[in-house]
Formats: structure tokens, sequence, C-alpha cells
């Protein structure tokens, strides 16, 4: 995977002065299909999440509230992407080295999976991962 299948998408934003409201659909604005959401929250100032890569699994990040950054890397180069609002969302595809760091203090990170939880999918040490990038 390269850096570049990393991308930004724009969510629906139907504003309201009730209030806005975004929403997501798997295949029209997620580019799999949904087996999983999960999500991370109060994490206290300072603190990294993430550090590895998926072999199959894909994910979709949205920060539902506040912001956070997240340091991907394709073995080769690294990019940083600030979250900050609820209507984009992040795509990581499989074989991705990615971080998630400088978390505001209401940040609410979401995210949708592709694959069901499991820890063998899970590449956490970076040289392995380099490893897999350069074979
Ligand atoms: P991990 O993916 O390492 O967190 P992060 O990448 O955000 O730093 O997961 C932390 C712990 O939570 C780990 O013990 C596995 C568990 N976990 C689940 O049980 N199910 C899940 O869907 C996720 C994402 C994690």
């Amino acid at each position: 995977m390269k850096i570049e299948d990393v991308e930004v998408i724009e969510l629906p934003k139907i504003l309201d002065d009730r209030g806005n409201l975004s929403f997501l659909e798997e295949h029209s604005h997620v580019p799999f299909k949904i087996r999983r959401s999960y999500w991370i929250y109060d994490v206290p100032g300072g603190e990294i999440r993430g550090g590895h890569s998926y072999k199959i699994n894909r994910e979709f990040i949205i920060a539902l509230s506040g912001s956070f950054d997240v340091v991907v890397d394709d073995g080769y180069l690294k990019k940083t992407f600030s979250l900050n609002r609820s209507y984009y969302g992040l795509y990581i595809p499989n074989g991705i080295w990615r971080s998630m760091e400088n978390f505001s203090t209401n940040a609410f990170a979401f995210t949708v999976a592709s694959e069901d939880y499991t820890d063998t999918d899970y590449v956490r040490d970076y040289n392995e991962f380099l490893e897999i990038c350069h074979d």
C-alpha cells in the first residue's frame, strides 16, 4: 500500500437550524463492507494511540468531537492528517502504519473497520512492518 491510498473522504452534511446531521454508508462513503466499529475517548494529554499496522483490516476514522492527528506511514513516506471535523473521515487501507496523537481534551475518535477484531491481524513491531513493506 502507498501513502497516496490514504485519503480524506468528505461525508454528507445536512445543515439545519435545529443542528447539523452527517452520516456514512458503506460503499458510498466508506470503501469497504463495515464489520465493526469502536471508539477512543478520554485520552490523557500527550498519549499516543495506534503504533501498528494491520495485515488485512481497513479503517475509516472520524473525529466526532475535538481533534487529533493521524500519522500514517507506508514504509517509505509519512504523512500527518489533522482531523477536527465530524464530516470528514480518514480512510486507511491495510498495510499502513498509523499513530494517533495530539488528542484534544474532548476528542472522540470513531472508527469503522472492515474486519472483526483479531490480534493476529496486527503488526506491532515497526521493523517487521518495514520488512513486509520492503519485501
Ligand atoms: P489497540 O487496537 O491496540 O488500540 P490503539 O490502536 O487505539 O492504541 O487496542 C487496545 C486494546 O483493545 C487491545 O487489548 C485490543 C482491544 N480491542 C478489542 O478488544 N476490540 C477492538 O475492536 C479493538 C480495536 C481493540
